[in-house]
């Protein structure tokens, strides 16, 4: 019989009409790239993650498949390894493979249906592993089980370079949460995309078949349905651009020509030209993501690398005080 993994969790509603207007009327319009993420996104996203131009996920498992026992050496026995937007959970397999067990996986993702199916599948695959999924924005504050105060080692494991799409402040937030997460005494397993020419930054975010573009163009479609709104999807084309002075690509969205669109009961004009900005994706140097996580109380004690350094999978643990 396969075990049901329980949903600790659910997402408070919140007023999200209001905060999409709040970004949309900005001088450089905002939306958040949770929006991406329906059903439909989380598909167009895994199938993002095969094209021949995005890099990312072939490198990062690569990683995965040649480094895993090492990190689960790192990680220890009867761990809880706490997974932030787990989606199908496929990276985390290569890590569960090596693991020792006991052990408890608690995967955290937004997407309820996507969050279920693959907790499902790897309680069925991994019998001496509790599964314990949470239902949950993981940009916001959440509540973990309580059963994993006991587990000897907290371990977050934040793959897919995530971390990116965080602005500064977001990314200082929430490395603070992770910091608060794993206790004194746990770790950080993330993966970390690298600074690199920007023209294959700019041939990953703008590919060929145009599944890209699709993903951005969702959000509107989400919108549309969540929350009433009446964007033309056809008004809008997708746009990835590299800023190199803040060292990441952003993803836009350009209107086609002067339009009104319809949210709640407010109108919103969108100039020709105008771009609503959708998610940051921010490349790493090794010294740079350094930085940034001492400012959270962490340091880096292991880098792993594919042979070409796209791509990091970066150990973090509590600094030690001097
Ligand atoms: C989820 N995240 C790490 C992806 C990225 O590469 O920043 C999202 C994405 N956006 C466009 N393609 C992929």
């Amino acid at each position: 019989m396969s075990k049901k993994p329980n949903v600790i969790a659910a997402e408070p509603p919140g007023d999200l009409t209001q905060s999409v207007l709040d970004g949309l009327k900005k001088p450089q319009k905002e939306l958040s790239p949770v929006w991406f993420y329906d059903e439909l996104g989380s598909f167009l996203f895994d199938n993002i993650c095969e094209l021949p131009e995005y890099y990312l996920t072939r490198a990062e498992i690569a990683i995965m498949r040649q480094h895993a026992p090492e990190m689960a050496q790192h990680i220890g026995r009867d761990a809880a390894i706490i997974e932030l937007g787990s989606g199908t959970s496929l990276k985390t397999r290569l890590l569960l493979d090596q693991i020792e067990m006991p052990a408890t996986y608690v995967p955290v993702d937004i997407a309820r249906e996507h969050l279920l199916d693959a907790a499902g599948a790897i309680a069925r695959d991994y019998p001496d592993l509790r599964v314990l999924p949470v239902c949950a924005n993981f940009a916001q504050e959440f509540a973990l089980p309580a059963y994993i105060a006991n587990a000897e080692r907290r371990v977050v494991y934040f793959p897919g370079s995530t971390i990116g799409n965080f602005d500064l402040a977001d990314t200082q937030r929430l490395l603070t949460r992770i910091r608060g997460m794993i206790g004194g005494s746990g770790a950080v397993l993330i993966g970390v995309d690298l600074r690199k020419d920007p023209r294959v930054l700019h041939r990953a975010y703008n590919d060929e078949a145009g599944v890209t573009a699709e993903f951005n163009l969702n959000a509107l479609r989400h919108l549309n349905r969540e929350l009433n709104a009446d964007f033309d999807l056809d008004a809008f084309e997708h746009a990835a651009i590299w800023v190199e002075n803040k060292s990441r690509i952003e993803m836009h969205l350009v209107s086609k020509h002067d339009q009104k669109v319809h949210i709640g009961d407010e109108e919103l004009k969108i100039r020709q030209g105008e771009h609503i900005r959708t998610e940051y994706s921010h490349k790493y140097t090794l010294e740079s993501f350094a930085d940034l996580v001492a400012n959270a109380d962490l340091s880096v004690t292991r880098v792993w690398m594919d042979p070409q350094k796209q791509f990091s999978v970066q150990l973090l643990e509590p600094r030690k005080l001097q």
